[in-house]
């Protein structure tokens, strides 16, 4: 929901008028503050994941799905972790300051146009692909749903 949510918002934020002055700004350090935040947790999940096996795939999936289903959350994870990653090198290479709910963070980069412009596109096109992902991901549960008519929710917790 979280991810979902600072999608919106990424796109909603660069519509934004540069005047009245702060109002962008403001934005743009909302979006930076919730996505640092994600990334941390989406950090924390992944170290939860690799200590934690999960329960087996169920047994009514054929060996290809399990394959592609695997394939499908490690790209998941993948873009999960260049888009906030990306957003904050792009940020940290800018010359504007991070600021985290508030707190100026300390930049341990030095500004440089280049190199922003290049992270900057990586998180446009990472956030792409992360859409595609995620679309997929729904439609391969819904399938599951209801046209297996198994119920596989029940899986996400312990
Ligand atoms: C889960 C995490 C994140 C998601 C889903 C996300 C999503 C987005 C989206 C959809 C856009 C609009 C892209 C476009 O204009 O085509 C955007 C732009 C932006 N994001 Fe993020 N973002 C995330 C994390 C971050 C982080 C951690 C930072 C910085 C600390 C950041 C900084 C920016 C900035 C500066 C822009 C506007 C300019 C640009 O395209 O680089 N984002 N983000
Ligand atoms: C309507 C929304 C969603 C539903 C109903 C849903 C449902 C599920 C289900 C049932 C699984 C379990 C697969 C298994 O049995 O092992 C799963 C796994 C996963 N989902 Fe979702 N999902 C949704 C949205 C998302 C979104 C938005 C993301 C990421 C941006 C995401 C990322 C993942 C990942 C990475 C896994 C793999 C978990 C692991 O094995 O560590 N999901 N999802």
């Amino acid at each position: 929901m979280a991810i979902l949510t600072q999608l919106a918002l990424g796109y909603w934020m660069t519509e934004l008028p540069k005047t009245p002055p702060g109002l962008r700004a403001g934005w743009f350090n909302v979006h930076k503050s919730v996505g640092i935040t994600i990334g941390l947790f989406i950090l924390l999940r992944i170290i939860w994941r690799l200590t934690h096996r999960p329960p087996a795939l169920p047994e009514f999936m054929k060996p290809k799905e399990k394959a592609l289903a695997k394939l499908g959350h490690v790209a998941l994870y993948i873009s999960m972790v260049c888009v906030p990653l990306s957003g904050f090198l792009g940020s940290s290479f800018s010359k504007y300051p991070i600021k985290y709910f508030g707190i100026e963070l300390p930049k341990f980069l030095m500004a440089n146009d280049g190199l922003k412009e290049i992270m900057k596109q990586i998180h446009e096109v990472s956030v792409i692909i992360l859409i595609i992902l995620i679309a997929i991901h729904v439609l391969a549960v819904l399938k599951h749903l209801l046209i297996d008519k198994k119920n596989i929710l029940t899986r996400m917790w312990f």
